[in-house]
């Protein structure tokens, strides 16, 4: 898992953060037997402040972009109330068909929506208003995802962002990627829309609230 924390001390915090269950312990555990890049899913500790922020916001509809095998979109649905959705765009087949049996076994499973897709495609067809948005996709359209994102958010909706840190590489971006998040970050750092805190969460969340 990507962490910039020394790893005692992360698991010192996940050790003190609640425990995510066993569906989820299933799901990460088959994650790393059977996918490309188990490091890809975000993992306990993010998970759950994933569904804390879903509470404390009172989120009742929630767009996710980059659903991988579903570990954080579970997460997130856990904290919805009943009657609240998740849309959570993907382009991959197999995460899809893996996703979708843990949505089953899940009794917030039916809170999902999957939109199979390239995301900015699926952001356009997207009609009314999200109140909560998790972007976790590919690198190189973190910015183009944020703006078409942020005219479908409510005021006061709030949007996280993975891997803003990029492993570091943002202090000195030489890849596309950590180029591609370096600007994003400077877009948001500049954008007076909204208030932001980047927080050194494992890989780093920026925390956007809209004005
Ligand atoms: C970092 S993973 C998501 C991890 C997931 N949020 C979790 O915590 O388990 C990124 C995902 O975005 C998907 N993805 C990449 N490019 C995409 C695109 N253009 N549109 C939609 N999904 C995309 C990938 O297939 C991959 O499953």
């Amino acid at each position: 898992m990507l962490t910039l924390m020394k790893p005692e001390i992360e698991l010192y915090a996940r050790q003190k953060t609640a425990n995510h269950g066993e569906l989820l312990e299933k799901l990460a555990n088959e994650t790393q037997e059977s996918m490309a890049m188990p490091e890809m899913l975000t993992g306990p500790l993010e998970g759950r402040f994933l569904k804390q922020m879903v509470m404390v916001t009172g989120a009742r509809r929630i767009l996710e972009v980059g659903m991988y095998t579903g570990y954080s979109a579970l997460s997130m649905a856990e904290g919805l109330p009943d009657g609240g959705e998740l849309i959570t765009l993907e382009i991959d087949d197999k995460a899809i068909s893996f996703a979708s049996r843990y949505f089953e076994n899940s009794p917030h499973g039916k809170k999902i929506k999957i939109m199979k897709g390239p995301g900015l495609d699926s952001i356009k067809q997207l009609t009314g208003e999200f109140d909560f948005v998790f972007i976790d996709a590919d690198k190189v359209n973190y910015s183009n995802y944020y703006e078409a994102i942020l005219p479908k958010l409510k005021k006061g909706g709030v949007i996280l962002v993975d891997n803003v840190l990029y492993s570091g590489e943002v202090l000195d971006p030489q890849s596309e990627n950590a180029k591609a998040i370096h600007a994003f970050n400077e877009l948001v750092s500049n954008d007076t829309r909204v208030e932001k805190v980047l927080l050194t969460i494992r890989d780093g969340v920026f925390f956007i609230v809209k004005k």
